[in-house]
Order: C-alpha cells, then structure tokens, then sequence
C-alpha cells in the first residue's frame, strides 16, 4: 500500500489532536515488501513542566518533545526502530502486546543483550495485529519508566470503521516533592502491598488537559495506562461512550465504561459520541477510591455532525489462534506472598527485596541467572492457565508474545475478551487460553511494576 496524502492528513490532524508532535509513521517508503526506514527512538533525559512549581529534572522519554511520544505501524506491514541509548543507564524496548517474534521482545538476558549509553539495537518487526499498545523499557523498569519512559503505539488498520477524530492518552503518575523534583520511586513497605503510588497524576503530562472534538461526531479515544502502580476505573461522563477494545482486541460486546477497572500496562480504547452543543464539554473519569479524578475533558466545536454510535461498524478481530479446550492441556499458577529472600542483583536494577511468587517461586526477571520456565509448551498445542490470586492484592498479570483468551472466572461474568494482561482480583480463579504458537521465553509478570520486580515474575519456554 501507499503511504497516500489522504492518510499522512489523518495521521497528522490526529496527531494534533492529540497534541502529540512527536508521532511519527515509521514506513514511509512506498512498497509495503520494502525495508523501511528505521525510526530512531533515543532515550533522553530532558527538563518537562509537570507541576506548578517549576521544570522537573530527569524526565525521560524517547526523542526530546515535551510530550510523551506516539509510534503509529500498519496491521502486518514491517515496522523498524534503532533504539539508540542516551541516558546513563542500560536500556530495551519492550513492545507490550504486540506479538513480536522473541528476539525482538526487549526482555535483557533471556532474549536480547541490554544496551548501554551510547549504543543501539535494531528492532523489526511486522505487528500482527491491529489496535492500541505501547512500549516501554525493560531493564531498571522501575527507575526509567517511573520517569516516564513509555510511549503509546498505534497500530492502524486500513479496514477499520471511520471516525471524525482520534484521541491518543498516555495515563501516568509521578512520584514528585514538593519541588516538583523526583522523591524516591518505591517505599518496601508499600511494595509489599498494594505498590507506591504516584503524587502527581496526569494525562499526556497534563494535569487534566482538554481537548477539542467535533460537535456531534465520533470520537476513537485510545488510554494506556502507562503508570507503574495504579489500577483505574474508567466512566465516561457527558456523553454517550462505548468500549469497543481492550487490550488492543476488539470487545465480543460493546458496553459503556461504568467504572471498568482496568491495571498497569492496559489499553482501553473508547467510542465516545460527542453532544451536539458546541462548547458541551465530556469528561474522562477515573473513579476508583474515595478521591474520583477527571483526567482529561473533550470540547464539542463546531457544528453537529449528527452521528449515530449505533451506525459504527465493528472492528475486525486480530488473528489469533483459536484454544482446542478438548486437548488444552492445563497450567496450574498460584499468585502468592512469599518470605524466601533471593538476592538478585543485575545490571537492569535490583529492588533488595522479594515480596512475592508465581508458584511458591520469586523471581525479578531481568536477571544474568534465569530461573527454570514455569512450563516447557509444546510449538502450536494449546493450554488452558489456571490462575488463582492468593494474595489480597489485585494483580495486571502480563504475558508476553501471545495473546491469551479469558474463558472463565470464579468470581464474575467475563466477556470471552482476548488479552495480553489480565488484571485478578483478591481470592478470583481465572482460567486463560492460549495456543502456543510463538517459539522462545515468554515472560509472564505482573505490571504492578514493584511486585514484577520482587518476586512476582516467570516465564514460559516454547519450544
Ligand atoms: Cu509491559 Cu514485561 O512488560
Ligand atoms: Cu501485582
């Protein structure tokens, strides 16, 4: 396909809307079989202004905008990134939920050498599937992404349903003083429980920003929740909103986000219908706790476009194999608290702590002496995981390299949603199918970034 005129309008009037100029299309060559130019992603330590009292020094991001980035690939066209390190600090890109073939997964050690200031790795890929990731380092996870290293990926897919404007969010919280400076990123006490939250919470780095929407149209609004702790419940207030994915998959059923919860590391992408007032305004909700925070608004411009959210076709399914549940083999995983101290230092960051395990076995990835796989599959069989949470926590537990289906639970009624991160509730049984069709080490973890890296953390090796 051609990277025509009409789709750059798109990409860039998206972009601004957004207020993102540093997206950026990683193909524009013209042949789809051709390599494309690598886009550079460089990991820089800048100066943004994240609260009233000033710049916050040692933000980190990936190029120098103000703004956190948006890589947008083509459903099945090849993709290329050299991630050039500039900080002071060994670094990977993890490509989270994009079924990447395993040397390209970012996981330092099991598959990738970790790469050092002033060196690069090529990524190349091409995403199988269609919808909203995003990507983030994984070495010293805490540390970089806790300083906003994290950017949102858009995969496009030229099929999809048209809609008058699209909205990138990037969700995340910072851990800052009163000065607007970085305090330290975890408290052991809390990273035994719950995780250390954030002081500062924000979207796109703003504190609520608006942004404008046709009157009356469509709007795709597309959240990563890209903060290292903290579990949201998604409402929509002032219009009429649709869940149309999660997780990059389209939703079997659509339904209005009425407090969806949704962890670290998860994408919601939202249908929102904007009132035909021009200068009514909707509003983004997150209202878990006892403290509801709106984290960004939309203003209705212009004149009606008169849309219907029932006139929106659907979204195609990704390409992921169907689970064979008569030959499914099952994976029995218990989410634990573990006292065990092992001692893991590494290069990609030790917290001194473990805190947890994946069955009785605490693990903080990242680290020069893997410990044994979880499980050994067998290339193309599939399996049924059997995840029970024995801890009072929830936990955005994540696999890497293959997309789960949620089948059942013992605590809820759950759309049959494929995923790659599933977030368990306290005392809930959760049975996930896969088929294993991606060879190599696949690391599972939860996303609750300070548990991944006490403990709760393993892996499947597919052979
Ligand atoms: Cu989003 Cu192993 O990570
Ligand atoms: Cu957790």
């Amino acid at each position: 396909t051609v990277f025509t005129r009409r789709n750059l309008l798109k990409a860039t009037a998206a972009a601004s809307l957004a207020g993102i100029g540093a997206s950026t299309a990683g193909r524009l060559t013209g042949l789809a079989a051709a390599k494309p130019e690598p886009l550079v992603l460089k990991t820089v330590s800048i100066e943004a202004k994240l609260t009233e009292a000033g710049p916050t020094k040692n933000v980190l991001t990936y190029g120098a905008a103000g703004t956190p980035p948006v890589v947008r690939m083509r459903k099945g066209e090849p993709f290329a990134a050299r991630l050039v390190n500039g900080i002071d600090d060994p670094t990977t890109i993890h490509w989270h939920g994009i079924r990447v073939p395993n040397k390209m997964d970012g996981v330092p050690f099991l598959v990738q050498p970790y790469v050092y200031q002033g060196d690069h790795f090529d990524y190349a890929f091409s995403p199988p599937d269609a919808g909203t990731f995003w990507y983030h380092p994984h070495c010293n996870t805490l540390e970089q992404m806790g300083h906003g290293l994290t950017g949102v990926i858009v995969v496009e897919n030229p099929n999809d349903p048209v809609f008058d404007s699209e909205l990138v969010i990037n969700l995340r919280d910072w851990r800052l003083g009163d000065d607007g400076q970085f305090i330290e990123s975890f408290r052991p006490r809390d990273a035994a429980r719950g995780g250390t939250y954030g002081t500062v919470r924000t979207a796109n780095w703003l504190d609520q920003p608006q942004y404008d929407a046709p009157a009356g149209g469509l709007v795709r609004l597309r959240a990563a929740i890209t903060d290292v702790t903290r579990i949201y419940a998604f409402r929509v207030d002032g219009a009429e909103a649709a869940v149309i994915a999660i997780d990059g998959n389209p939703v079997p059923q659509r339904f209005a986000p009425d407090a969806l919860q949704l962890g670290p590391g998860q994408r919601l992408e939202l249908a929102v219908r904007m009132p035909d007032d021009e200068g009514a305004i909707v509003s983004l909700r997150d209202v878990r706790g006892t403290k509801p925070k709106v984290l960004a608004t939309l203003r209705a411009v212009g004149k009606s476009l008169k849309r219907d959210l029932r006139d929106l076709g659907s979204l195609e399914a990704n390409p992921v194999a169907e689970v064979d549940l008569a030959s499914a083999k099952r994976i029995p995983l218990a989410l634990s608290a573990t006292a065990e101290n092992v001692s893991a230092d590494s290069i990609c960051g030790s917290l001194g702590y473990s805190f947890w395990a994946i069955n009785k076995v605490p693990w903080p990835g990242d680290t020069p002496d893997p410990t044994a796989p979880l499980a050994e599959l067998n290339l193309g069989k599939s399996y049924i995981i059997d995840m029970e949470n024995l801890t009072p926590h929830s936990h955005p537990i994540h696999l890497h390299g293959m997309s789960f289906k949620v089948l059942s639970s013992s605590t809820r009624q759950v759309q049959p949603l494929v995923s790659d991160t599933y977030l368990i509730q306290p005392d809930e049984k959760v049975q996930l199918g896969f088929v294993a069709d991606n060879p190599g080490d696949w690391l599972l973890h939860c996303h609750i970034i300070e548990h991944q890296k006490t403990g709760m953390t393993s892996y499947f090796r597919v052979v």
